[in-house]
């Protein structure tokens, strides 16, 4: 298995993680919404302009090319809405492999404090709530994932575990 996406909330660290496993074990990244903004624009400024459908548009449809190329040993850092749109998640399930990186509540509004003005979702008054509410909203989806890892105790060993597991799934 060779396309490994990585699924969670914003503030689980997707990006990070695949940046950092991806120098180690000379795996390919792609990160959606880095992608989406070399293409577009700034996300915020996108969501403004042209709406939070018009996203979700251009994010599967980023995601069915990434899917069609097929690439080898890639990891996609997905953004934490994407499995949670039309029919994102099935897509990458048959695809590849994903993998959940779940944090709790609390984890997430300590990682996510001051970073509300990249995330259009959790911007304005009641951030916690807006983050309570997106997970509560969104943990039965991502918990269809093929595996789920802590996002928040994970080290590069980790990383040989997840490759381990999505290889064992289906070679
Ligand atoms: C979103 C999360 C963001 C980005 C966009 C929408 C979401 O990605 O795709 O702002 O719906 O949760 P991160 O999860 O990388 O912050």
């Amino acid at each position: 298995m060779s396309l490994i996406f990585l699924i969670g909330m914003p503030g689980s660290g997707k990006t990070s993680l695949a940046r950092l496993w991806a120098r180690s074990y000379n795996w390919q990244v792609l990160d959606m919404d880095a992608i989406i903004e070399q293409r577009h624009g700034r996300i915020p400024a996108l969501f403004e302009a042209k709406g939070e459908t018009y996203f979700r548009e251009l994010e599967q449809q980023l995601l069915q090319e990434i899917i069609t190329a097929r690439a080898p040993k890639t990891l996609v850092a997905t953004g934490g809405g994407t499995p949670c749109f039309f029919d994102n998640l099935n897509l990458m399930k048959d695809a590849g492999c994903v993998v959940y990186l779940k944090a709790s509540m609390m984890e997430l509004r300590a990682r996510l404090a001051g970073s509300t003005n990249i995330r259009p979702l959790l911007a304005g008054e009641d951030q916690q709530e807006r983050i309570r509410k997106l997970l509560e909203q969104r943990e039965p989806i991502y918990s269809r994932a093929h595996h789920t890892y802590p996002a928040l105790s994970l080290t590069e060993a980790t990383f040989v575990e997840i490759i381990d597991a999505c290889t064992n799934r289906r070679s």
